[in-house]
């Protein structure tokens, strides 16, 4: 049965700074699989000036936009629906960032998300403070009504939605669309598995606290077991402040099993909490399993890969010149 559209056009980005995890797919990758069928376009870009924030190796970098297209497709993005390519390939979205710079008061970017997390005892670069006007160019270069996020974007989606409303403002214009997140409610903030009062993030600190989209069963199973819970009986409830760890495990078991906490609790009478946790690693490995093999193969062909980047490329790129050359004649640029 086809799918109803529902969205005119969806944009969405995932930085390439290591391996995409099941925070980013839960929180986001999996509604871009099932946007591909419910939006006129789809294009998702792997954001790798993002990545430029903070401090790359070259070798590492390059590989790892590789990568993340492997993985945007292992997930289930269809090039035949999707549009997956490097935004460092279509210049515009720099061009558009830097007419937003020039439309937009620095007040408030220093307390944007990103420089919290990574300019803690620095002086942030500036970069990282225009991070966000970045994104936003992203985002309007595609004239997006609907961009699948997970919660942690939320202030940066906000910036966006008022800078649309900046730019038609100024510059007299209804040209710059603007965009809805749409947020994957269950599974919005997955949280570190031995700090769980943290978001999920490739810069987990500990060991076993990250799961990845790759990891084999054994791996998954081990993480589980020793994800930090708490004492607070062996009775389930769900408490992000006060059970923060209990109440990941049930955020994850609900998001691949597909049972509300409710049904969680009722089903887990009488178990202890090894029993538990090895229920939550077996949906994850269900899930997480074929991802893991189709990555494998996408990796060992490069060839295809590329072929689908190179054309996605393509195709954003048009969509990119057909707006910059409409915002260049609003500006008055020759
Ligand atoms: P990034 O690369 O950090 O994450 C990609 C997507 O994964 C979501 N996510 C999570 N969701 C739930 N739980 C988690 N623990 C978790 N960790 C990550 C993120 O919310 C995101 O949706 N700034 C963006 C990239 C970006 C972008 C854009 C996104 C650049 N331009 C334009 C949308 C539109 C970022 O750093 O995502």
């Amino acid at each position: 049965m086809a799918s109803k559209i529902i969205y005119d056009r969806v944009f969405s980005g995932i930085q390439p700074s290591g391996r995409p995890h099941i925070g980013n797919y839960l929180g986001a990758l999996r509604n871009w699989v099932r946007l591909q069928d419910q939006s006129k376009s789809a294009f998702y870009s792997v954001v790798d000036l993002h990545a430029l924030t903070v401090p790359q190796d070259p070798v590492a970098l390059k590989s790892s936009i590789h990568d993340v297209a492997c993985v945007l497709l292992a997930c289930g993005l269809d090039p035949k629906k999707s549009v997956i390519f490097p935004q460092s390939k279509v210049l515009e979205h720099t061009n558009l960032a830097w007419l937003i710079m020039c439309h937009t008061s620095s007040t408030g970017l220093n307390s944007m998300p990103q420089v919290k997390d990574k300019a803690k005892d620095t002086i942030p670069k500036m970069g990282l403070v225009t991070y966000p006007l970045l994104q936003a160019a992203d985002i309007l270069l595609y004239r997006a009504s609907h961009v699948p996020v997970g919660k942690d974007q939320l202030p940066h989606m906000f910036l966006a939605k008022s800078i649309v409303t900046t730019l038609n403002h100024s510059l007299q214009t209804d040209l710059f669309v603007e965009p809805e997140s749409i947020i994957e409610e269950s599974a919005c903030r997955v949280c570190d598995l031995k700090e769980p009062e943290k978001k999920m993030s490739k810069s987990a600190l500990k060991d076993n606290a990250c799961l990845y989209l790759d990891d084999t069963d054994d791996e998954i199973l081990t993480k589980l077991k020793v994800a930090t819970t708490d004492c607070h009986g062996i009775k389930l409830s769900y408490d992000p402040e006060l059970r923060p760890g209990v109440s990941n495990l049930l955020t994850l078991h609900s998001a691949f099993s597909g049972m509300s906490y409710d049904e969680i609790i009722a089903s887990s009478e009488g178990k202890n909490t090894i029993q538990f946790k090895r229920e939550v690693a077996d949906h994850i490995i269900e899930h997480v399993r074929p991802i893991r093999q189709r990555l494998e193969a996408l990796r060992a062909d490069q060839g295809y890969v590329d072929q689908i980047v190179t054309e996605g490329t393509e195709r954003a790129q048009q969509e990119a010149s057909d707006m910059w050359s409409k915002v260049r004649t609003l500006v008055g640029l020759p």
